[in-house]
């Protein structure tokens, strides 16, 4: 019967090298009457293949061997390199100072006395098993935390990515409806809304914020829905009453917007587009900062592509005569501040957007014959 006083944790498998076989053959049966499994060789090298092939919990061995091979503290170094998370024991004669040094440098886990004490050894091979099972059960509790980690984030990409895109339907269904009723293209609402952008970058706002800006420039005039088919579709000029119906179309984009949530900012950006850093502008005649800076970025993205792009009534205009303008009106129709973010845009990037712009366009036109009377044919115009 076992009589240690230490508890053994059951099932551990005890590795031990020593040259004597007579003190192999006295290890083995103190050890295995603990309940232990012990393998044990004469040969480290032996053992190291062993070791190789197999998991053990405690790894032991003499210090000197008689064999010219390897030494105890080699063989042990060289099991810490198979198997670093093993603890290892080193077993000897030599009470010297040393020899305690030498254990010490190569990270032995326990030094036992030889001849050894049933119960110091026993005690110390326990302490041993159950270090190696904790740090083994850290080693497993860790990569399941890391697996459910992963899956969370794996969960919350693909939450994000069905928001995004669902955000990106809705934006999608109210452009498409405006482009029922306006004859502004699609195009004309992509190019700024990616312009607008590409200022508010260089302006360094930070992230969701130059997505909310996006949309409100994607979406500017969105507010038109609500203007009567008499005045939006007129094809003459409008008498100064129909005029301020028509200017009605930011209140009822700002107030359209901002019922969503997600779209707060974008609302602003659509209820501020005509007003002017002066103060000259509508509806409310908002001026300097006052006026949302999503709305003085687009007023200069707006006015740069109004004058770049083919209208019914005059075709385009290079950049430069645009860049021109925008220098004249800076200061009074126009932000200094964005003037000076899209003065560093180079003309690269606007060719790029102008080429985003048309592909997005033709994947988002409504199909002509869905167009009311006098509109289709007006979307060749992109
Ligand atoms: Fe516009
Ligand atoms: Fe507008």
């Amino acid at each position: 019967m076992n009589t240690t006083p230490t508890q053994f944790p059951v099932g551990a498998r005890i590795l031990y090298v020593d040259d004597d076989t007579f003190m192999l053959n006295a290890f083995r049966r103190m050890v295995r009457l603990s309940g232990y499994e012990v393998v044990t060789f004469t040969s480290p090298l032996e053992a190291l293949n062993e070791i190789r092939e197999s998991s053990f919990d405690v790894i032991c061995s003499d210090y000197d061997y008689r064999l010219p091979d390897m030494t105890g503290l080699d063989f042990l170094t060289e099991v810490h390199r198979i198997a670093p998370e093993v603890p290892r024991i080193l077993i000897t004669a030599h009470h010297d100072f040393e020899v305690a040094v030498d254990a010490f440098h190569v990270g032995i886990s326990r030094l036992l006395p030889k001849p050894w004490k049933r119960e110091t050894v026993l005690g110390a091979l326990a302490d041993a098993v159950r270090t190696v099972r904790l740090f083994r059960e850290n080693i497993r509790l860790t990569a399941l935390l890391e697996q459910h980690a992963d899956a969370l984030a794996q969960l919350n990409r693909s939450l994000d990515q069905k928001v995004s895109e669902r955000t990106d339907q809705v934006i999608s269904a109210l452009i498409t409806c405006l482009d029922y009723r306006d004859e502004e293209t699609m195009a004309h609402s992509k190019r700024v809304s990616l312009m607008t952008r590409a200022i508010a970058e260089r302006m360094g706002l930070p992230e969701q914020e130059l997505l909310d800006i996006e949309w409100g420039a994607l979406l500017h005039d969105v507010g038109k829905i609500g203007v009567p088919d008499r005045i939006l579709l007129k094809p003459g000029k409008l008498t100064p009453e129909e005029w301020l119906i028509m200017r009605r179309h930011a209140t009822i984009g700002h107030h359209m917007l901002s019922r969503l949530d997600f779209l707060q900012n974008a609302a602003k950006v659509v209820g501020d587009h005509h007003e002017r850093f002066d103060g000259s502008g509508y509806p409310r005649g908002k001026s300097y900062m006052d006026i949302y800076i999503g709305a003085r970025i687009f007023a200069v993205a707006d006015t740069f592509d109004a004058i770049t792009s083919d209208r019914p009534y005059r075709s385009a205009q290079s950049d430069e005569s645009a860049i021109a303008e925008i220098e004249r009106v800076c200061g009074t129709q126009l932000d200094p501040i964005c003037v000076a973010a899209f003065m560093t845009i180079t003309e690269e990037t606007w060719t790029t957007i102008r080429d985003e712009a048309r592909t997005w366009a033709a994947d988002h036109a409504a199909p002509a014959e869905a167009l009311p009377m006098g509109r289709a044919g007006l979307l060749s115009a992109v």
